[in-house]
C-alpha cells in the first residue's frame, strides 16, 4: 500500500514516516518545508536503509497537488499538514484557518478526484475544551475551543465527517492527540521547533543543554496533586504506532471512526522535570509564572477505545520519553541546523 502522508517531514510525521516503512509501506511525503528541514527526510531514511518520495508543495496548491496524485497510485492520506501555535493562532486567524481549513479542502478535493477516499487525520484532545469529564473518553462532548488553532481542529473533523455523510466510500479515522513528546530511540529525529519553543518539553529541554536559563512554570494554583498543570504526555513513537494500526482498520471500511491517542496517565508540569532531570543528570532551573492563557488544570485520556479497536497501546512511560527527547537534544543541539 502506498501512504500519502501531508506534513510528513515535521515532528510527528517523521516519525510516522519511520514506522510506516518499518511495516512495508510505501511513503510519499508532501511538505512544503515551512516548519521543518528536509534533513529529517534523510534522517528517515538511514534509520530505515528504506527509500521514500518526497515533494515539496504546499497542499493548498491545487496543481500541485493534482500532479502528485496523477503520479502516484496512493490508497491512503496521513494528513499531519498544518500551523499548530497556539497562541501565534490568536494572533493570525487567517493564516490558520486558510493553510489549514482551506489547505484540507484542497487535499481532499484532489483526493476525490482521484478515487482517493480514505484518510487519518491529525485532530488534538484540544477538541474537548475544558473536558466535561476526565479521564476523557471518546464520548465526551467536544468543548469550545479557546484559540482558532482549536478550531481549526473541530471544523475539520465535522468537514471530514460530513463528506462520509454525502458518500459512504469515505474512511475517516480522527486521532485525538494528547501531549505528544520524546524522539525516536536512534536520537536522530526529533522535535525541532524554531524560535523559543512554546511548549513544555522543547522548553525544559533547551534548559536542560543550556539554551534557555530557567523554565517559567505556567501556575502552581491549580487543583491538581501539586497545583501545576497535569497532561496526558505521550511518545511520539507510540503515537506513530497508532497511525500503523488506524491504517489496518481503514482497511474494514469503517466509516468515521474517532480515537484518542494517550497513555491515560496525567503528568504535573513539575513531575516531567523531575522526570527529565533524572534523564540528563543535572537540575533544571525553573520558577512559577502566572497562568496561561487558555489553559485548563488537567487533561488526560480513557485510552480503552484505541486498544479494543485498534489492538493500540502505548508502551514507553515519562522516564523513557524524557530520556529518548534527551538523547535527540543532547546529540543535535541546533535541531537539524548544523
Ligand atoms: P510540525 O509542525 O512538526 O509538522 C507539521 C508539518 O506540516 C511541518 O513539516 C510543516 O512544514 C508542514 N506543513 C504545514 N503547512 C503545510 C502546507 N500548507 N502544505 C504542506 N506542508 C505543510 O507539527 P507536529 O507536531 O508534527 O504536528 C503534526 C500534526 O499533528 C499537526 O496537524 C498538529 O496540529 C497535530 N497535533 C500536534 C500536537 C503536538 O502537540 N505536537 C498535538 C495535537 C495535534
Ligand atoms: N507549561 C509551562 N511552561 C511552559 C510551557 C508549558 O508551565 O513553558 C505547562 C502548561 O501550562 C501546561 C503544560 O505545561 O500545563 C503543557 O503545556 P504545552 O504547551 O506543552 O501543551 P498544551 O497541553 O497546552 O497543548 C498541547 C499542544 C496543543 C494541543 C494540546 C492537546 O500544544 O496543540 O496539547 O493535544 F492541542
Amino acid at each position: 500500500m502506498r501512504i500519502l502522508v501531508t506534513g510528513g517531514a515535521g515532528y510527528i510525521g517523521s516519525h510516522t514516516c519511520v514506522e510506516l516503512l518499518e511495516n512495508g509501506y510505501e511513503v510519499v511525503v508532501v511538505d512544503n518545508l515551512y516548519n521543518a528541514s528536509e534533513k529529517s527526510l534523510d534522517r528517515i531514511r538511514q534509520i530505515t536503509g528504506k527509500e521514500l518520495t518526497f515533494y515539496q508543495a504546499d497542499i493548498q496548491d491545487a496543481s500541485a497537488m493534482h500532479g502528485i496524485f496523477d503520479k502516484e497510485a496512493v490508497d491512503c492520506v496521513i494528513h499531519f499538514a498544518g500551523l499548530k501555535a497556539v497562541g501565534e493562532s490568536v494572533a493570525k486567524p487567517l493564516e490558520y484557518y486558510q493553510n489549514n481549513i482551506a489547505g484540507t479542502l484542497v487535499l481532499c478535493d484532489e483526493m476525490r478526484k482521484h478515487g482517493v477516499k480514505n484518510i487519518i487525520f491529525s485532530s488534538s484532545a484540544t477538541v474537548y475544551g475544558d473536558p466535561a469529564f476526565i479521564p476523557i473518553t471518546e464520548e465526551c462532548p467536544k468543548g469550545t475551543p479557546t484559540n482558532p488553532y482549536g478550531w481549526t481542529k473541530h471544523m475539520i473533523e465535522q468537514i471530514l465527517t460530513d463528506f462520509h455523510t454525502a458518500d459512504s466510500e469515505w474512511n475517516v479515522i480522527l486521532l485525538r492527540y494528547f501531549n505528544p513528546i520524546g524522539a525516536h530511540k536512534s536520537g536522530l529525529i526529533g522535535e525541532d521547533p524554531k524560535g523559543i519553543p512554546n511548549n513544555l518539553l522543547p522548553y525544559v529541554s533547551q534548559v536542560a543543554i543550556g539554551k534557555l536559563s530557567c523554565l517559567g512554570v505556567f501556575g502552581n494554583d491549580y487543583d491538581t496533586h501539586d497545583g501545576t498543570g497535569v497532561r496526558d504526555y505521550i511518545h511520539v513513537v507510540d503515537l506513530a504506532r497508532g497511525h500503523v494500526k488506524a491504517i489496518d482498520k481503514l482497511k474494514e471500511n469503517p466509516g468515521v471512526k474517532i480515537y484518542n491517542l494517550g497513555t491515560g496517565k496525567g503528568y504535573s508540569v513539575l513531575d516531567v522535570v523531575k522526570a527529565f532531570e533524572k534523564a540528563c543528570g543535572h537540575e533544571i532551573a525553573y520558577e512559577i509564572k502566572p497562568r496561561r492563557a487558555g489553559d485548563i488544570a488537567t487533561c488526560y485520556s480513557d485510552a480503552t477505545l484505541a486498544k479494543k479497536e485498534l489492538g493500540w497501546t502505548a508502551e514507553y512511560g515519562i522516564d523513557e520519553m524524557c530520556s529518548d527527547s534527551w538523547r535527540w537534544q543532547s546529540m543535535n543541539p541546533n535541531g537539524y541546523d548544523d
